[in-house]
């Protein structure tokens, strides 16, 4: 069984090699946090795109879409706090030249001290019968030293967070010894604040010209709007506004594959709401979100809620669904609730009115706003992660197979003439024709046909269709499942009905 760091590797050795996520500019050696999707990760993408949107604009008869431009005036990011605030703390190791989150180091740190209370966990849980997990955080020693300890530096390091204290939080690296990973030496410079948007010049000249920033958020493609879209869609609250598309942001340490990137797509939206109603309408979302994550049977274990207890100066409520990957529980997806904060102060920027009036109280205010925001490729980390396996199988063989939810599956169906002559690749083609206008189909004749249903395991193809000699015969072909590999005959005829019936 790999380690986690192993299985990792792994995942990300599977997603180049069948197609999925590539490096970017990978015959220039790549560049750094930048991936491309192939023809299976463009697809498996896509699929996740659309079922957000489906559970979000389709099924909710008060939620209409967006496509905001990426360029925006550059007073938004001004207004929205981004020009200011949006920074993280960068340091260098002064031996090895590299650069660094301060943050994140720290995070590191405790990250390694829960690594050792897990351990201890797994060894007690393989020592003892019944097992009691919580008994056991609570009176084995070093457990609990360990958890003081991971206490103590998380309430040391939020302070230091909150108050922007640079100073503080190389003093906290100082002095939990946290040592370089290249140069292992502690010669840390000073902590300084890094602004994560990328800058660039609107115009073909660039003398003079205006800064305009790539945008590190959809979300104030949506603020921006919401008097359009409240005035043409004849909106009334509460409503929401939905957009998916590409944000940016100069991270200092990206990594951990597509977890971490520099360029990325969210999938956002923002719920106008009455003042006051704001928690109401937050406890909504947090428990719709974690169904739409649930509803593709990847089980409850794997997601975990991460209250805030420390919130922005203009939320008052928020919370992360974080999501067990493959180097631990971390953020998946935010739920916010922003108060009248972004509308409130690009009214104060812009000097527009951004109201709702309200006929029954016959008032104007500015409405509250409860935010969900996911990335696109963080959730195509959750789920291609979750997916990856590595079976042993009776007959001792191996094989990799991709467990993807079947509605997110790339191809949903292959059709296989089992060998390439008698008429069946003809009949295979015919298949092929009546079954693409359903689904996205795959068709492969090459090879042998254990080794082409290994293939579709490992791109997750949750049906394959074999044409064998017997479809000459009676029009039946077999039907051969992923996930289980169980193997049952069908009428040509009924496929795709079958299909349809075992894809919902
Ligand atoms: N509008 C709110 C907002 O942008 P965020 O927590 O910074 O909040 C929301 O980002 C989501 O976007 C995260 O939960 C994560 O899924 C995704 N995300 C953020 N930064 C990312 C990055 N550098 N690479 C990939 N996904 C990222």
């Amino acid at each position: 069984m790999a380690n986690n760091e192993e299985l990792f590797k792994q995942i990300i050795a599977h997603a180049k090699e069948y197609g999925f996520i590539f490096p970017s500019s990978e015959i220039y050696d790549g560049l750094s946090a930048v991936y491309d999707y192939g023809q299976n990760g463009v697809e498996l993408k896509n699929n996740i795109k659309q079922y957000w949107w489906k559970a979000m604009v389709q099924y909710h008869e008060n939620i209409v879409g967006l496509d905001s431009a990426i360029f925006m005036h550059p007073t938004i990011w001004k207004a929205s706090g981004h020009v200011d605030a949006f920074n993280d703390p960068l340091i260098d190791n002064k031996d090895s030249k590299k650069r660094y989150r301060a943050d994140v180091l720290i995070e590191d740190h405790i990250q390694k001290i829960e690594d050792k209370i897990d351990k201890e966990i797994e060894k007690a849980k393989k020592r003892f019968n019944n097992f009691d997990e919580t008994l056991y955080r609570q009176t084995n020693t070093r457990v609990v030293q360990y958890q003081a300890q991971v206490d103590d530096i998380r309430t040391r390091f939020a302070e230091l967070m909150n108050n922007n204290d640079l100073a503080g939080l190389k003093a906290l690296i100082e002095e939990l010894g946290i040592v370089c990973p290249i140069s292992g030496t502690r010669n840390w410079t000073d902590v300084r604040q890094f602004n994560l948007m990328f800058a660039t010049k609107l115009g073909s000249v660039s003398d003079g010209a205006d800064t305009i920033y790539l945008r590190p958020e959809t979300a104030q493609g949506i603020f921006v709007n919401f008097l359009n879209i409240y005035k043409t869609g004849r909106m009334k609250l509460p409503f929401g506004i939905a957009q998916i598309g590409k944000a940016f942001r100069n991270e200092i340490v990206a990594r951990q594959f597509i977890f971490r990137m520099r360029e990325f797509e969210q999938m956002e939206m923002q719920f106008f709401v009455k003042p006051g109603e704001e928690l109401k309408w937050f406890e909504y979302w947090k428990q719709t979100r974690l169904q739409w994550h649930k509803d593709l049977g990847i089980p409850a274990e794997n997601y975990r809620f991460h209250d805030h207890e420390k919130l922005a100066h203009y939320a008052n409520a928020a919370t992360d669904i974080e999501f067990k990957f493959p180097f631990g529980f971390k953020e998946l997806e935010g739920i916010h609730s922003r108060t009248n904060f972004d509308l409130s102060q690009h009214e104060k920027y812009s000097g527009k009115k951004l109201r709702y009036f309200d006929p029954e109280v016959n008032e104007n205010y500015v409405p509250y706003v409860i935010e969900t925001s996911i990335g696109v490729d963080r959730m195509f980390l959750a789920v291609f992660s979750h997916a990856f396996t590595e079976e042993t199988l009776e007959d001792g063989s191996t094989r990799t197979v991709l467990r993807l939810p079947a509605k997110l599956a790339p191809y949903k169906v292959a059709v296989l003439p089992l060998v390439k002559k008698d008429g069946l690749p003809e009949i295979g083609q015919e298949v092929f024709d009546m079954l693409k206008k359903d689904f996205m189909v795959q068709y492969e004749d090459k090879d042998a046909i254990g080794r082409r249903y290994r293939r579709q395991d490992a791109i997750g193809t949750p049906f394959c269709v074999t044409i064998d000699n017997q479809t000459k015969e009676d029009n039946t072909v077999t039907v051969r499942e992923r996930d289980t590999m169980a193997q049952y005959r069908l009428p040509i005829a009924d496929l795709t009905v079958e299909l349809m019936k075992k894809l919902r």
